[in-house]
């Protein structure tokens, strides 16, 4: 059985993006795969300080929560990563962990897992693809296998829209578009195992 992560990089707890990410699990499990919820608001995470220590020794030299948070992104057949748009971009939190997970890079140690992402903004064309687009783009270089959401949309992935935490609930675009990610993440990590 394929092992597929949800990574919500909101700072809010239980908000929209969350709730989206849940969708896309629920979707993943409808397929037969077993999920994980991974949030990032209750999570200590200092940024990267470029020390370069993770480039000779492999590991980060800052002991914080985000070690922890790797681990169990390895760990993982498939993960679908899914951030609020915060100015056209992913959430500061997201950033850091994308940045302190150079460590993996030494190795390649994400890659081949199937990826995908979401985003949530406010505003219709708020800047859910350039998000969704700063995430492939992280990895692509983490030399991940990117989907995004398939057949019948067939676009870049979960797009949302919604402001207050409770939005999304209604977000039919979002909800359609956040189901099939998932369902295309846990598709293809099952054909590629
Ligand atoms: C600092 C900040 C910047 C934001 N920038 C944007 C933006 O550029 N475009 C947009 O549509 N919404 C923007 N929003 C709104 C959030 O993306 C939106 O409320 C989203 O639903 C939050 O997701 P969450 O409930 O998972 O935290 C911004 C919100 C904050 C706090």
């Amino acid at each position: 059985m394929v092992k597929v992560m949800g990574l919500v990089g909101s700072p809010r707890l239980g908000g929209n993006t969350q709730k989206l990410v849940e969708v896309a699990l629920e979707a993943a499990q409808d397929v037969g795969a077993s999920t994980e919820l991974l949030t990032l608001h209750d999570k200590e995470m200092e940024p990267c300080i470029a020390c370069d220590i993770c480039r000779k020794t492999g590991e980060c030299a800052i002991y914080d929560d985000v070690p922890g948070v790797l681990e169990r992104m390895v760990e993982a057949d498939g993960i679908i990563i899914g951030s609020p748009v915060y100015f056209g971009n992913v959430t500061s939190q997201l950033k850091i962990l994308m940045d302190r997970s150079r460590p993996l890079r030494r190795n390649f140690r994400l890659k081949n897992k199937v990826c995908g992402a979401l985003a949530v903004g406010a505003s219709r064309n708020g800047g859910q693809e350039t998000t969704i687009q700063a995430i492939h783009n992280y990895l692509l270089i983490q030399d991940a296998i990117l989907v995004g959401d398939g057949e019948p949309l067939a676009h870049y992935g979960g797009t949302g829209v919604g402001g207050p935490v409770g939005d999304t609930e209604g977000d039919e675009a979002g909800l359609v578009t956040s189901r099939n990610l998932g369902r295309r993440v846990a598709e293809l990590a099952q054909l590629l195992k």
